[in-house]
């Protein structure tokens, strides 16, 4: 490079937040696996686990008992990311895992000051170290999980294809405009993606229509079967890739990472 060629602007990470107040939907399983997918391509991802009850750490092969300082620590000021983060068996894939105080920080983060931007505060001086950075939320439109959009550029909502699947949507769409409104106006949803699609199952298939005709094209194409493979690989401690990167759950995955980077390179031609 010429000496007087300038400078080039340092790297901020993408931050997506995963989030769905309702229960077990699918928004750990496709942080990992996203993460991994992502990952695959060469990007630097960090997962950030933010959900007490730690399934993302777990997933991605780290017990409880093997969990030092992690996200409690980084809401609390009392660490930085460079000294939380640990490596995972997939490389460029890093996780901050959820501390087993972090059960206790909901209630506890009431009482701080910018109570809401304690994550956003933390993983500023990381952005430069990666190209993404996902947060898996808990079930549930508390601090945890307004503290995760406060930090967010966007918002992956995973949606269960079942018959109650937009049942208290409006409430999560409610809180990310209010996130918008009140303390981060560029807050955008990336998209929503549909899991666990049952194809043998006429009402997956009324679901995944419903879902289309609310969102429109916020409506990732790739859809994430229901998927053996896909349940049994956190036990291992590992990503549907890595467990059976052949099986029909992993393959989806990767096309959803394709789709989200898609949509990356066109968010980049439209902002600059
Ligand atoms: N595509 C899939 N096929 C089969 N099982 C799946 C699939 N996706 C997720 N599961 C299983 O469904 C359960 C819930 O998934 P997951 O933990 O990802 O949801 P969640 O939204 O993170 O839950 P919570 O709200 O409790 O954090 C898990 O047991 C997971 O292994
Ligand atoms: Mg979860």
């Amino acid at each position: 490079m010429p000496a007087d060629a300038p400078t080039p602007a340092p790297k901020r990470a993408r931050i997506l937040a995963l989030a769905n107040q309702k229960g077990g939907v699918g928004k750990t399983t496709t942080t990992i696996n996203l993460g991994t997918a992502l990952a695959a391509t060469g990007k630097r991802v960090l997962i950030v686990d933010n959900d007490p009850q730690g399934n993302a750490s777990t997933g991605l092969g780290i017990g409880r008992t093997e969990r030092g300082v992690g996200t409690y620590e980084l809401l609390f000021g009392e660490t930085t990311v460079a000294a939380a983060v640990r490596g995972t068996s997939i490389p460029k894939l890093f996780v901050v895992t959820a501390s087993a105080d972090l059960s206790g920080a909901e209630l506890e983060l009431v009482e701080l000051e910018r109570r809401e931007f304690r994550l956003r505060d933390a993983l500023s001086s990381a952005g430069a170290d990666y190209d993404y950075i996902l947060i898996d939320c808990p079930p549930a439109l508390g601090l945890l999980t307004l503290n995760a959009l406060a930090a967010a550029d966007s918002v992956l909502v995973p949606l269960q294809c079942e018959f109650y699947a937009l049942e208290g949507l409006s409430q999560l769409i409610r809180t990310i405009e209010r996130v918008k409104r009140t303390f981060n106006p560029s807050l955008e949803i990336q998209g929503v993606v549909l899991t666990m699609f049952d194809r043998r199952n006429n009402l997956s298939d009324m679901v995944a229509a419903d879902v289309r005709g609310f969102f429109g094209e916020k409506v990732y194409e790739t859809v994430i079967p229901r998927n053996v493979r896909v349940s049994e690989a956190p036990s291992h401690g590992k990503p549907v890739l890595l467990y059976d990167l052949k099986s029909a759950g992993a393959q989806a995955y990767i096309h959803l990472a394709g789709e989200v980077l898609k949509r990356e390179r066109n968010r980049q031609s439209v902002h600059g």
